[in-house]
């Protein structure tokens, strides 16, 4: 509001005295709260910030000794943005991350829940997740999808310590007071039966076949449980003398094989791979993205300020943040997730490039 000559006392009063009334009505004048309404660009409270996996892992042990699976309902360490409080379970924008680990021999039971899930893989392999009776074994590097509503549980089988990254929309679903939760009970089990094969998911929708005699429950969401890092992996290579982006070097998105868009209807994730000496250029958009370090070194600008990472390290770029990415004393691969479903589904993704 532009500044005026000082109003006369009485009228200044009897504003102050309809603004207060109006007040114990729940009612706001707009134009004393113009500024959320009317912005010439975000004002986005999340800031950037890494969690080093030197700092998670020591906690990580520490948790596995002090409380169970059981006790916990799962034992992830969420990762909250530090402009939020822990209620809001934001990581960045409208997406969660958090370290979930198994020790050898632990199991987590089955449950269910309207938020969206997915896990990257960050160590250890021979723990397995299982969603709606189909057992998964991960690996490092593996990306395994979880989608709404969907029963799963965890079991670590192997002998050592398990550990992945959980991506879910979480702050998302809880803004739309639409968070459902239920634990499996079934005839005295807390653990849904395996009612299907190894592989069954992958055999059936992701190999550029499909089985005629089923349609998928719901095409919006992946049928695909687990996408093997291998394959990831080798096309990722496969295409490092292509030009790739210069935003973010060779990436690759994750897919439904059955629509080509994103496993899950509100998160997209990526693989990138940024060669040896590559530094890209500047951008920014209105998604929010959660990074997280597979392979190698490097480090990334993030609204001016430089953030290092090595392997293992996850760290969030908030939307509207300018970024650019490098690789430090060789090759490195990023794994990524953001929110940008939901911003496209309604017309409120936007990116702007650096001019030069
Ligand atoms: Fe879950
Ligand atoms: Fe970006």
């Amino acid at each position: 509001m532009t500044s005026r000559s000082p109003l006369p006392n009485d009228l200044q009063a009897q504003r102050d005295a309809f603004h207060a009334e109006l007040q114990r009505m729940s009612i706001i004048p707009l134009w004393l709260n113009l500024s959320t309404a009317a912005q010439t660009e975000p004002r986005v409270e999340g800031v950037p910030h890494i969690w080093r996996w030197r700092d998670i892992k020591p906690m990580m042990l520490r948790g596995g000794d002090l409380i169970s699976p059981q006790e916990a309902e799962r034992r992830v360490l969420m990762l909250i943005n530090p402009a939020f409080d822990r209620k809001s379970a934001r990581t960045v924008g409208m997406i969660f991350g958090g370290i979930q680990f198994l020790m050898p021999g632990e199991t987590a039971e089955s449950h269910r829940h309207t938020p969206n899930a997915h896990r990257f893989i960050i160590e250890g392999e021979g723990a397995y997740t299982a969603v709606e009776g189909e057992r998964t074994i991960m690996r490092k590097g593996d990306y395994v999808t979880t989608p709404a509503w969907k029963w799963h549980d965890h079991g670590n089988e192997s002998d050592q310590p398990m550990a992945w990254l959980d991506g879910l929309d979480l702050p998302f679903v809880n803004l739309l007071d639409a968070n459902f939760f239920e634990d499996y009970q079934e005839g005295g089990l807390h653990t849904q039966p395996v009612t299907r094969r190894a592989e069954d998911s992958l055999h059936r929708w992701g190999r550029g076949l499909r089985p005629t005699w089923e349609e998928p429950a719901r095409p919006d969401i992946s049928p695909l449980l687990n996408y093997r890092w291998e394959t990831s992996r080798d096309s990722l290579h496969a295409l490092r003398h292509e030009p790739g982006s210069p935003y973010d070097g060779i990436i690759l998105e994750y897919v439904n094989p059955l629509n080509g868009k994103s496993p899950l209807p509100t998160i997209s994730a990526w693989l990138q791979l940024l060669r040896k000496d590559e530094h890209t250029r500047t951008h920014r958009h209105t998604s929010s993205t959660i990074y997280h370090v597979a392979e190698g070194g490097g480090g990334s600008l993030i609204g001016g300020t430089e953030y290092l990472w090595e392997e293992g390290d996850t760290f969030v770029i908030p939307s509207w943040a300018e970024h650019e990415h490098w690789s430090r004393g060789g090759e490195a691969v990023l794994f990524s997730y953001s929110d940008r479903p939901i911003l496209k589904a309604f017309g409120f993704f936007r990116e702007a490039v650096q001019e030069g």
